[in-house]
Parts: C-alpha cells; sequence; structure tokens
C-alpha cells in the first residue's frame, strides 16, 4: 500500500503584517479540530505563534533553533496545546541567529537541513503547518524545501501586488534549482474589506493574474481575529461564531478539498 500522504505545508510572504502567523495559528486549529493530528512549526523568531498559544517565549530553554541547527530531539521540544491533535513547536528570539548559522554548518547541502530534520524526527503528524518569517534567506529557502506546497496569505493593499510577484518569482526558481515537487497551494486573501475600493481592486487584480489559484473564502477584516492572540487562543476558541472564525473554518475545508489532489499532481 501507499504511504498516505502527510502534507507540510508553509505559509509564507516575505512581508510582514500579512496574515501569515493568523493563517498558520488558525489553520493548525481547525484542521486539528477536524481530527487531523496537526503540528504547528513557529520558524519566526518573533516567536508570534507560540505567543498566540500563551507560551512564554523567553522561558523556553530549547525551541525550534535547537531543533535545526544542533539536532535536538523534537520530542524534547514539542508543546502541546489546549487542543486535542495540536502540538506546537514553539520558537523565540535565539532563532535570528539561524540564517548565518545555517549557511556554516558542515553539512553537504545547506538548503536541505529542515527537510531532513523533520524527515529523521520520527513523527507522523497529518499535516505539518509552518509559519514563516517576513523575508527570504536560508531559513525561508530551508522551509520551502522542506515543504510539500506553500500556502500565501496576500493583505490586499496597494504595494501587495509587488511582493507578490518577488514571491512567486522566487517559488519557481526554488521549483526549477532544488524542489521540483514544490505546490503553490493557493493565495488567501486576508484583512479583506469588501467596503474599500483599493481591496477589490487588487483582488480583481490578483484573481486575474493568478487565476485558479485564489481561494474563494475570503478572511474578512475582524477584530475578534485580531484579539485572540491576547487571549492566548485560536479563535475558533476565543470566538467561535465570530466572521473571522465562520471564515477560517470555511477556509480550511476549502484547502482540506484541494491539498491532496494538487500535491499528487505535484
Ligand atoms: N482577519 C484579520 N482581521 C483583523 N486583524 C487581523 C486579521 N488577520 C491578522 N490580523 C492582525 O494583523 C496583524 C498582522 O497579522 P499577522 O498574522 O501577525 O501577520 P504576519 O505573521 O504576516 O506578520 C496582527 O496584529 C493580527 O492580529
Ligand atoms: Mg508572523
Amino acid at each position: 500500500m501507499e504511504e498516505p500522504l502527510r502534507p507540510r505545508v508553509a505559509v509564507i510572504n516575505q512581508k510582514g503584517g500579512v496574515g501569515k502567523t493568523t493563517t498558520a495559528v488558525n489553520l493548525a486549529a481547525f484542521l486539528a479540530d477536524l481530527g487531523y493530528r496537526t503540528l504547528l512549526v513557529d520558524a519566526d523568531a518573533q516567536a508570534n505563534s507560540t505567543i498566540s498559544f500563551g507560551i512564554d517565549a523567553n522561558s523556553l530553554k530549547e525551541t525550534f533553533y535547537d531543533f535545526l541547527v544542533s539536532v535536538t530531539p523534537l520530542e524534547r521540544i514539542i508543546r502541546h496545546t489546549m487542543i486535542n491533535n495540536l502540538d506546537i513547536v514553539p520558537s523565540n528570539d535565539n532563532l535570528y541567529a539561524a540564517d548565518l548559522d545555517l549557511s556554516q554548518l558542515d553539512v553537504y547541502n545547506h538548503f536541505d537541513i529542515l527537510h531532513n530534520r523533520l524527515n529523521d524526527s520520527g513523527r507522523d503528524y497529518d499535516f505539518t503547518v509552518i509559519d514563516s518569517p517576513p523575508h527570504l534567506g536560508p531559513l525561508t529557502i530551508n522551509i520551502m524545501r522542506a515543504a510539500d506546497g506553500l500556502i500565501v496569505p496576500l493583505k490586499a493593499d496597494f504595494l501587495a501586488l509587488q511582493g507578490l510577484a518577488i514571491l512567486i518569482k522566487t517559488f519557481r526558481r526554488i521549483k526549477r534549482a532544488i524542489h521540483p515537487r514544490l505546490c503553490l497551494l493557493g493565495i488567501l486573501i486576508t484583512m479583506y474589506s469588501a467596503s474599500q475600493n483599493i481591496c477589490r481592486d487588487v483582488v480583481n487584480n490578483v484573481e486575474k493574474n493568478f487565476e485558479g489559484l485564489v481561494y474563494e473564502n475570503k478572511i474578512p477584516m475582524n477584530v475578534t481575529v485580531a484579539e485572540s492572540p491576547s487571549f492566548s487562543l485560536p479563535v475558533m476558541l476565543h470566538g467561535p461564531k465570530s466572521a473571522g472564525a465562520l471564515k477560517y473554518k470555511d477556509f480550511t475545508l476549502e484547502f482540506l478539498r484541494k491539498v491532496y489532489g494538487a500535491l499528487e499532481n505535484a
């Protein structure tokens, strides 16, 4: 029998403040709630995913950084969350050293480090969701190499398109040079306000240029989503009936409808 697919998905965009962390946290929470054993990897030194679950990042002795560069076993680092089926690999600001360290490690291929670490970790989550830092560098290339597919959150504002073009170019280069099966699992519009002309214009433009790649479910600008991290909860638990929670759930279901097929055909 063929091995079941256990997708690794990176939520990625080199721009900050576009909804990467919010999407990673809430996608992972809904996947776990649907019964999928899910691992959320906080691969950003700002540790926003970690903090969103109420974990005190500064007090952590071992984090994603140690897993990545000093081969600390995942078991020592993983924390269970308040959601059944959802574990997190927390981060803290030690990870700021990673870009430099990765390029100095004595290994055959510096882009395969995270990929190999995850493969060797001995864990078999149904989904691994990786929250990425807001820049392109050795760590983000490692994340793209380790992932089967990418979700690109896009905040529909004036400068979004320029950033998106750079990201797609990088995706294509990585696909060509180091990871031919890497899949673009779609662009997710975040912080959407249908009443704003600029939002509608940008979304129309993205849908025209990236036909078939934009998720039908757009995440609205929603205060309950924004305040959930301050309650140390995903929006699913903090405001399950809020517009933001409902849309993140619909997005998760839309993601599930496409992910396995997309990866099998990659
Ligand atoms: N749908 C939303 N509605 C309102 N605020 C949001 C929404 N999504 C994200 N935010 C807020 O926008 C800011 C940036 O989001 P975040 O997920 O941290 O982006 P990134 O990880 O890309 O830097 C955060 O303060 C977050 O709470
Ligand atoms: Mg973030």
